[in-house]
Formats: C-alpha cells, sequence, structure tokens
C-alpha cells in the first residue's frame, strides 16, 4: 500500500471527526478499507464481521450488486436535478414504493437526507399542520428522556441524552419530555419487558400541566436504540397513541433505527400494530450506501396543507438534496433487494436464535443486563467504579481485535447485524463476545 494511499492516510489531523475521541483515534486508528456481504476489510487486511450494520443501516449487507448497479447506472443517466419546482421520475418511483411498503393509512413521502433532517422536518410539519388548521397554539413538543433524534436543534430538544444537550444552551423552548422505559425490574426480559406500561400515564399528567390544545405531537423512537437498546413494555406504543389520539395531538414515530425490517416487520409500527401519523426514517432506506431519509405522512397531514390557492407553495421546507437522483435510484434498489431477497422475513425468522444466543451471555462477569427485540441486541455492564463507558469501550477494542464490529454506548454493548447474517455469523459474534468478556477487568 503507498503512503498517499487512502487506506494508509499519512495525516489524520484534518478530519474532525463525528461522535468520536479524536486523539485517541487518531493515535491508534482503526480503518475499514472495503466492505463485502456481511464483512468489512480492515486497513491490516483482516475480515471484520459486521455486527452492527454498519451504524444500523446496512441492512442489506455490504456491496450488494442490485444497489452498486443503480447507484453507477443513475450517476450515468441523471447526477442531478433541481429538488424545488422541478422533478425527476426516480424521486416519485421510490415515494410510492416507500409508500406501498409503510403502514397502510401512510399515504405520502417528503425526502430528507438524514435522520437528524426528518427528525426536523417532522416536528415541523407537525407544528406548521395545527397552524394550517387554525390550531396554531398547539405548539409544544413533547419527547422522551433517553431519546435519541439526532442532533440538529429539534432533535436534541425532544430528545433525551443529557451529552447531546447540554453543551448548546437553550435548546427549544415549549418541550417536554416523557420518562423513559428502562426500568431494572425489567432487566434480562427476552424480547418486550413486562413492567413499565403505567409511564405512558405520565402523558396525561403533562397535558394536564400545559393544556391538550398547546400541544403539537409526541415523538418517540419505538425502540430506543442510541441511548442503549431501550425497549417499550407491553402495551404502551398503544396507549400512547391512544391518549394522543383523544387529545388531538399528533404522534411521531422516529423509526430511523426501527425501520426497513430491524424487527422483522417493514416498520416498527407494523411489529407494534400501532399507527402513529407521521413516520421518520433514513438509514436502511438506501441500505447506508447513499444519505437519504424521509418523512411519511398520513393523508389527512398531508391533506391539511393542501387547502389554499394552487399556485402558493403549501410547506416552505426542503432541501437541496430531497429526492436526489442517486438517492432515490439506490432507495429504489434498496427497497426491491429488501423485498425480492425476503430480508425483513428473515430477519423475523433469525430472531429467536439471536435471542438464545445473546441471552446465553447471561452470568457472564460485570453483565447486568441483556435486552433484545428482532435484531436488535444490547448487553449491559456494570460501569468500571470512576470510569464510566471504559469497561463496554475496552469491549468494543477487544471484539475488534478479534474480528468482531459490535457498537458501544456508555457501558451498553449494542448490535444490530445486517439482514443477510446467517446462523454461523451469529455464533461467531456472540462467541467472541464471550471470549472477550470472560476476560474483561
Ligand atoms: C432514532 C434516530 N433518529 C435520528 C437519528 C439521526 O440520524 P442521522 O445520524 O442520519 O442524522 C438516529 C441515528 O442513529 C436515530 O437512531
Amino acid at each position: 500500500m503507498s503512503s498517499d494511499s487512502p487506506s494508509a492516510p499519512n495525516d489524520l489531523s484534518a478530519f474532525w471527526m463525528p461522535f468520536t475521541a479524536n486523539r485517541q483515534f487518531k493515535s491508534a486508528p482503526r480503518m475499514l478499507v472495503a466492505a463485502e456481504g456481511m464483512h468489512y476489510t480492515s486497513a491490516d487486511g483482516r475480515q471484520i464481521l459486521d455486527g452492527t450494520a454498519g451504524l444500523w443501516c446496512c441492512n442489506a449487507g455490504h456491496k450488494q450488486p442490485r444497489i452498486v448497479e443503480a447507484i453507477q447506472k443513475q450517476a450515468e443517466e441523471l447526477d442531478y436535478a433541481p429538488a424545488f419546482q422541478m422533478g425527476h421520475p426516480k424521486a416519485f418511483e421510490l415515494a410510492t414504493k416507500l409508500r406501498d411498503m409503510a403502514p397502510d393509512t401512510i399515504e405520502h413521502v417528503f425526502f430528507t437526507n438524514s435522520g437528524s433532517e426528518s427528525v426536523e422536518t417532522a416536528l415541523k410539519i407537525a407544528l406548521a399542520y395545527h397552524r394550517a388548521r387554525g390550531d396554531g397554539t398547539r405548539t409544544r413538543l413533547i419527547g422522551r428522556e433517553k431519546g435519541y433524534h439526532g442532533v440538529n436543534f429539534g432533535g436534541i430538544s425532544v430528545g433525551g441524552i443529557v451529552s447531546n444537550r447540554k453543551f448548546f444552551g437553550t435548546l427549544l423552548a415549549g418541550v417536554d419530555h416523557l420518562p423513559h422505559t428502562l426500568l431494572p425490574e425489567n432487566a434480562f426480559s427476552r424480547g418486550l419487558p413486562e413492567f413499565g406500561l403505567d409511564l405512558a400515564e405520565d402523558l396525561e399528567r403533562i397535558i394536564a400541566l400545559h393544556g391538550a390544545d398547546t400541544i403539537a405531537a409526541v415523538i418517540v423512537e419505538p425502540v430506543s436504540g442510541s441511548a442503549g437498546v431501550i425497549l417499550p413494555p407491553r402495551g404502551y406504543l398503544q396507549r400512547l397513541r391512544e391518549i394522543t389520539s383523544q387529545h388531538g395531538i399528533l404522534l411521531i414515530f422516529d423509526e430511523v433505527i426501527t425501520g426497513f425490517g430491524r424487527l422483522g416487520a417493514p416498520f416498527g409500527a407494523d411489529y407494534f400494530g400501532v399507527t402513529p401519523d407521521l413516520i421518520t426514517c433514513a438509514k436502511g432506506l438506501t441500505n447506508g450506501t447513499i444519505p437519504m431519509g424521509a418523512v411519511l405522512t398520513t393523508a389527512a397531514v398531508h391533506d391539511a396543507f393542501m387547502q389554499g390557492p394552487e399556485n402558493v407553495i403549501e410547506l416552505f421546507h426542503g432541501y437541496t438534496y430531497s429526492g436526489n437522483p442517486i438517492a432515490a435510484a439506490t432507495g429504489i434498489a434498496t427497497l426491491e433487494t429488501y423485498r425480492e431477497d425476503g430480508l425483513f422475513e428473515r430477519a423475523a425468522e433469525l430472531a429467536p436464535y439471536w435471542e438464545e444466543g445473546l441471552h446465553s451471555l447471561r452470568g457472564l462477569p460485570h453483565v447486568i443486563d441483556i435486552r433484545n427485540l428482532g435484531l436488535i441486541g444490547a448487553v449491559e455492564l456494570e460501569p468500571i467504579p470512576g470510569k464510566p463507558t471504559a469497561r463496554a469501550f475496552q469491549a468494543f477494542l477487544d471484539c475488534f481485535e478479534k474480528g468482531v464490529l459490535i457498537r458501544t454506548t456508555g457501558d451498553i454493548i449494542a448490535m444490530s447485524p445486517p439482514l443477510i447474517i446467517e446462523k454461523e455469523h451469529i455464533d461467531q459474534l456472540f462467541g467472541t463476545l464471550r471470549d472477550v468478556l470472560k476476560k474483561l477487568a
């Protein structure tokens, strides 16, 4: 490898890396230089089993031939078309495919470029929806403790992860939070936890405090991913839907992680049988290969905007790259791959095997909880006193050394493999983690 090859950069200083301990990383970099199927190739030529689908996004695995071909073809045919007051066929085609894949009540699709932008878009649509209907006092937004809704100002305001919020000033005004649902009595639950349904009733308290007529929307992740895999207690999401419907409040499901088969169904909304008014998604929409996100809405939400004169822009919002042709072509190829390869069904079929393997780690040193749903798994470790995050991060480093990519958040190890995973990969993933945990200080 030549010293100026991109796989062996000789200067790491210019790139300010996101959500990374930059100085620590640059003193001992972990570089990935290629990927195919279930594996990455590291700069030193090792095969690394992808236990995290990149960042919860490469659901169809890496270098999927149909997706690669779609990107190449589209780049040659139409690289870019203006997104405002102009159209191109692929964006419409993808929107239709997405609508067809989404729950029946979803009728419309607004394109963005990331999960964070999907969240901002959904929150703005919620506010503008009420205003369009003459209900302009509904300006409050309700999120949840430990929620992750990306990194933009709306998202961190409704989000509930303290480090993502505390450095950035006063955030959006008029935001309140539901309590999170991570309860010690649910430790080592398999699938959905039993206790904590009553936590949904807190929404009634918040509504009583502020008045329903001041609240625009409630936003939650059906399963919280980034805060360390936090599951909704049985019946919890149904109860949120009942309360929001009763009070004319929009319910937004942030499905950036749970969308596209992660739970063995197209969306978390399908898995839980609960239909929100808006769904945010990204990541798996394009298999992580080209940045793209979307907000899915019901006809009722969309139609509220379609009332004024027809020559007037109905929603003053959008991005230069909303529905970008290469992203749209990638999205089409991705959704076709999911359908034709039956990947959501595959995830559902593998989920019991995944659960079994994951929970076999119970009893290993420092393991204080294990959580799972669909092809999501988390192992929570007892923090080293005075050194939070250090123990799980060491497990991450040790697994990488042994050829397996996991992810950590705090002292929680999170895993979310591509849906093409085979049983032998599941055995390798949990077998490696077992070896690492046994030796961990
Ligand atoms: C639920 C949820 N919302 C939003 C986001 C933000 O997505 P992005 O990083 O694409 O902006 C994420 C990312 O992990 C997420 O998990």
